[in-house]
């Protein structure tokens, strides 16, 4: 008995190292492969322009879900189908693990174009900087939605701390750019972007104001 179970004790083991090695090694193999998204993606996954999205920190599955859309055309960006027309199905793989095992960068605090300043978004927000008041609109949508409007809380989805969902394939959000943000959920809500399931973001997105958009936008960026 002592014997079977030192045996499946053993078995345990290396078949828990041999999975381990296998990840670094994707990992590895990854990093290799990612010097061709640097340039946009930046170091480590961390795009120094705001509209290139980070990278770092993503969960593979929906990474891998995006990279297939962009190669199948289901998701519409010219560069983006260009580069993953060029990737294998192990080229996605190892470019997913290497992302997903990377930090994502904090934000700078964002700043508002001139005539944001004169106009608070709320009006009894009179102790509030104008920038305060948004995130705070921004904070509230994200957690609570607006259900008489049938936008569904963020929060449900993507997690308290804009986390996602690895198994579910929800993407994380969390200190992504503003900018990218407020350039995707334009498109979700414009159906530009329609690949993912039953067109959820596409149902959220088209029940939220531009102002909506931008001061979720805000919120997610500074979320960590
Ligand atoms: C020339 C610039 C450029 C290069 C190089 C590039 N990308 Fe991109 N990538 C973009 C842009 C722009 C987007 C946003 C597309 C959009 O708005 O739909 C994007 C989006 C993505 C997304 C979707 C991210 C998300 O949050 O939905 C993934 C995944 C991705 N790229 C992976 C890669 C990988 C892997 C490489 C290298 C093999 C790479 N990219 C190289 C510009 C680039
Ligand atoms: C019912 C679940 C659900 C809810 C609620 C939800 N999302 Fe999503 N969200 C998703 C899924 C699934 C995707 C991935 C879509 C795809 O595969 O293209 C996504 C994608 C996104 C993306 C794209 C991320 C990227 O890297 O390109 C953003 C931004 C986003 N959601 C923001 C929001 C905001 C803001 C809210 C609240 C107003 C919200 N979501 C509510 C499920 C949800």
């Amino acid at each position: 008995m002592k014997k079977k179970l030192l045996a499946l004790s053993f078995a345990m083991a290396f078949t828990g190292t041999s999975s381990i090695l296998h990840a670094e090694d994707a990992i590895d193999a990854g990093k290799e492969k990612a010097a061709a998204c640097v340039s946009c993606h930046g170091e480590h996954g961390n795009s120094l322009v705001s509209i290139f999205p980070k990278l770092a920190g993503q969960h593979s599955s929906y990474f891998l879900k995006q990279l297939q859309a962009f190669k199948n055309g289901t998701r519409k960006n010219p560069i983006m189908s260009a580069i993953a027309m060029g990737l294998s199905q192990d080229d996605m793989a190892d470019l997913g693990a290497y992302y997903a095992a990377q930090k994502i960068s904090a934000n700078e605090l964002p700043i508002l174009d001139d005539d944001e300043d004169e106009k608070p978004a709320t009006s009894n927000a009179s102790d509030k900087t104008p920038l305060q008041a948004i995130i705070a609109q921004g904070s509230d949508l994200y957690r609570n939605g607006d259900l008489p409007r049938e936008v569904s809380a963020c929060i449900a989805c993507h997690g308290p701390f804009g986390e996602g969902s690895k198994p579910a394939a929800f993407p994380s959000l969390k200190s992504q750019h503003a900018d990218y943000l407020i350039k995707t959920l334009t498109e979700f809500k414009t159906d530009v972007r329609s690949n993912n399931p039953d067109n959820m973001m596409h149902m959220i997105a088209k029940k939220m104001t531009t102002e909506e958009i931008k001061a979720v936008a805000y919120r997610i960026s500074m979320m960590k």
